[in-house]
């Protein structure tokens, strides 16, 4: 068998009727090429592999079908790692994505204008069936807006992409969840020109699509995760800072409702509304912000958590008297002054936490110094 140049990775649940439109598509378009197509299927048992073997003899393709593993991104994976082709093309079963673009898409990585193209829908161009609600639409331009940090392409959710099979080794540590497995391999391979390529998506007209709430869902997880591997430190901070925000807002109430509900004076309602507060924090720094960090006893992990607190407390505070008390700009303009305190007591709880508190693993640790010697 010779190789072929090019490698159609389409993974299928339920397409048995789309399975010879989309061959066809594809073969018509890629006529005097070498190429494949590799169906990957999770055991839709509904005549695909048939469907297949019949369309063996005159198009090269062959199905996968997968009893144990699930999924729309792992199918994906093992696509990819089964194909043979200079080149792999990942699209869906039902015809949204049209095979047409394949040949372009595969010129620009070819010239060396792109490492990575994705078929776009909202490039100049691009375009997509005019029967999209509003709340599709809405819901699809957050989604993009959300990934825009990660990689400048104004269709990520695409799943119609395509790339060097050689580069995919690059791409470390795939965590195939979720739906957007492109944008997965976009963000971790070593990809330095993505571009994009306009295409009209077509809604499906055969089957039903497999997007649910949950997938959404799913993909805010994915995006975070995503972030978190991109931006490590920039992330941490974020949530960090999120997390003291509703701490800040727990402090707030509890000062308030001790002095309006048992009569207590402020100054000892200030001292009693930190520690709720701190330990609020610490609870959700250890579950939200520093979730892979090693999980270290509970008691000593919140007492060190409240002793760094109550330094950055007083580091706040100190800022905050020693600026308007010495710094005429301060006296006049008080409130930067307690900003900036903010910002020197935050931002050494943050370092100390992330350090001290919340301990690296081992493994990220070795890691992080195998990085440095490179
Ligand atoms: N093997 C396998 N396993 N294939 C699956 C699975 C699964 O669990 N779920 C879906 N597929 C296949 C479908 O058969 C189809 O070929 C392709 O994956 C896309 O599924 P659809 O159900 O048609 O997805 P969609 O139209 O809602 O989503 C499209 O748009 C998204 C962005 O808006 C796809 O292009 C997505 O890839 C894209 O992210
Ligand atoms: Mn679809």
């Amino acid at each position: 068998m010779s190789t072929p140049r090019i490698s159609v990775v389409i993974p299928t649940y339920k397409e048995v009727e789309n399975i010879p439109l989309i061959s066809a598509e594809i073969d018509a378009n890629l006529s005097g090429e070498e190429y494949e197509i590799i169906f990957v299927d999770d055991n839709s048992q509904d005549g695909s592999e048939a469907a297949v073997a019949q369309l063996a003899d005159s198009i090269p393709a062959r199905i996968i079908v997968r009893t144990e593993d699930r999924g729309l991104s792992t199918a994906v994976i093992r696509g990819i790692e089964e194909a043979r082709g200079d080149y792999v093309v990942v699209m869906d079963c039902d015809l949204s994505h049209p095979a047409s673009a394949i040949a372009p898409m595969i010129s620009k990585l070819q010239s060396g204008e792109n490492d990575f193209v994705v078929g776009s829908r909202y490039i100049k161009g691009g375009s997509f069936d005019d029967d999209w609600g509003f709340f599709r639409l809405l819901n699809s331009k957050i989604a993009t807006w959300l990934a825009l940090p990660l990689c400048h392409i104004k269709d990520p959710m695409s799943g119609f992409f395509a790339f060097q099979r050689s580069k995919f080794e690059s791409c470390a540590h795939l965590a195939p969840t979720g739906y957007k497995i492109g944008l997965e391999i976009m963000v971790k391979g070593e990809f330095n020109k993505p571009g994009e390529h306009p295409i009209h998506f077509k809604d499906r007209e055969h089957g039903e699509s497999k997007l649910s709430l949950k997938e959404q869902l799913l993909y805010l997880r994915h995006l975070r995760r995503l972030y978190r591997f991109k931006y490590p430190l920039i992330s941490e901070f974020f949530q960090f800072g999120f997390v003291g925000g509703t701490g800040f807002v727990i402090d707030t109430l509890i000062y308030f409702a001790l002095q309006a509900f048992f009569g207590m004076g402020h100054n000892l309602a200030r001292a009693i509304s930190f520690w709720p507060a701190a330990t609020w924090n610490w609870i959700w720094n250890r579950t939200i912000t520093f979730t892979d960090r090693e999980k270290s006893r509970h008691l000593t992990q919140w007492l060190s958590f409240l002793g760094t607190s109550l330094i950055g407390f007083a580091m706040n505070y100190g800022t905050y008297a020693v600026l308007t008390a010495n710094v005429p700009f301060f006296e006049t303009y008080k409130f930067l002054a307690l900003v900036i305190g903010v910002l020197v007591g935050m931002g050494f709880n943050f370092m100390v936490a992330r350090i001290f508190v919340f301990r690296p693993l081992e493994e990220e640790i070795l890691e992080e110094e195998k990085e440095l010697h490179h």
